[in-house]
């Protein structure tokens, strides 16, 4: 048996090693193989699930597999799958599409959370200290102003600022970490990652980037200069809608490791079952991506003819203000567009009309969702404002069912 295969089946040998993707390869290609381990006769290409909350630990309590909280042998092929597209490869190329993966991880340590929240505030909470200053984005995803809340309670100075124009560079001085959101969610306003990393690191900050919308195969922050990349995993990358899962990846071994000790603590960790299914769904990201992508950018050109809709916008339209520097950083663009009807009214009337779009929250699923953002009252959004996530259907079937849901929705 190999080393990675013994750690598939959990009889202790140390976990990093594995088939590995390469760099020379295509997005497909590095999906479909992120994470496998060598193949072992009789053994399966993706080894099952791992149930255990003990191992065997005769003697010395040596790792890596001892307690449940600490580590499981199906997180550690799924964090190297993980690590594998999120390591940086070279410069970051155009939006061409192909062209990902680091060669086998290229030191980037992955640890996998019970979901994006738990991701973020693991390196939040593991890395700050009262009296620390830190930068958000005072238009990212709506539980951050929870965030905000807790981080002040325990002494932090929390500073704000959008993301559109590299905003969050005027209040960057004396701050311990920067924390930014590219796409913002649900705005939609790309900045620029070197940029703003370079700033922060030259004032001795730390960067952390939420990867959600775009994915690794859409952007690699670690290569644009980021510390941390941090993402859910409950929208795009495992893109089924059916589990929640978050992960943290970061090159520094320090980081990781109080990233890791702040897991342990807080025992904010996926189920077996979760991560297994996410490294299944691994393996088609690519695809998915493509399709829902591409969906994306025909429905923003659908709505773009339409004189009901204000606020387009999709960073993959060559109009879109985010456009220039999302090209630069972003290999894909996303599947989530955003844009804002004449009223709350019209807008319920229209998420009522579709037929192939579920009013759902969430995005980067399979199947396409849409809602009125506002209904959450977090998000500073007209009450109109739509947050559409196309998912796989063909694309003909999927502009028509929103164009006709325009139509019948304007009566
Ligand atoms: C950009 C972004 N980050 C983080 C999260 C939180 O992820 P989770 O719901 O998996 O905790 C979300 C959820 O919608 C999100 O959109």
């Amino acid at each position: 048996m190999t080393d990675s295969a013994a750690i598939a089946a959990g009889t202790g040998a140390e976990p990093g090693a594995g088939a590995g993707t390469n760099a020379g390869l295509g997005d497909g290609t590095n999906a479909v193989r992120a994470g496998l381990p060598e193949p072992v006769k009789h053994e399966p290409t993706l080894p099952g699930p791992v149930f255990a909350a003990h191992f065997h630990l005769p003697g010395d309590p040596t790792g890596p597999y001892t307690y449940g909280r600490d580590d499981n042998p199906t997180w550690t092929l799924l964090e190297q799958a993980i690590g594998e597209l999120e390591a940086p490869v070279g410069s970051a190329g155009a939006a061409t599409g192909e062209g990902s993966g680091g060669e086998a991880g290229a030191g980037v340590e992955t640890l996998v959370f019970a979901s994006g929240m738990a991701a973020i505030s693991a390196v939040l909470f593991s890395q700050l200290r009262a009296g620390d200053a830190v930068v958000l984005p005072d238009d990212g995803y709506q539980a951050l102003p929870l965030v905000k809340e807790q981080l002040t309670a325990y002494g932090i100075e929390v500073r704000t600022a959008p993301t559109g124009n590299d905003a969050q560079l005027d209040v960057l001085d004396g701050a311990k970490l920067l924390w930014i959101e590219t796409p913002s969610n649900p705005g939609l306003d790309v900045c620029d990652v070197r940029r703003l990393a370079d700033a922060a690191h030259a004032r001795g900050a730390l960067v952390a980037v939420d990867n959600t919308l775009a994915t690794p195969l859409g952007q690699r922050p670690l290569e644009l200069g980021a510390d941390f990349s941090v993402a859910s995993g409950t929208k795009m990358l495992t893109g089924h809608g059916d589990i929640l899962l978050g992960y943290v990846a970061c090159r520094d071994a320090e980081l990781s490791a109080s990233v890791r000790g702040w897991r342990k603590i807080v025992g904010a960790i996926p189920g077996p079952m979760e991560a297994w299914l996410a490294h299944r769904s691994l393996a088609t990201l690519q695809l998915r991506a493509e399709r829902q992508n591409a969906n994306a950018l025909a429905v923003a050109e659908a709505l773009r003819g339409r004189g009901e809709v204000t606020g387009l916008r999709y960073p993959g339209l060559p109009d879109d203000p985010s456009h220039k520097i999302a090209s630069q950083q972003m290999r894909r663009f996303g599947c989530v567009v955003s844009f804002t009807l004449p009223s709350r009214e019209r807008a319920d009337r229209f998420l009522y009309a579709l037929r192939l779009v579920d009013d759902a929250t969430s995005f980067g699923g399979v199947r396409s969702t849409a809602e009125r953002r506002g209904r959450w009252g977090g998000d500073a959004v007209a009450e109109g404002f739509i947050r559409l996530s196309a998912g796989s259907e063909d694309p003909a079937d999927l502009v028509a069912d929103v164009l006709r849901a325009l139509d019948e929705s304007a009566g």
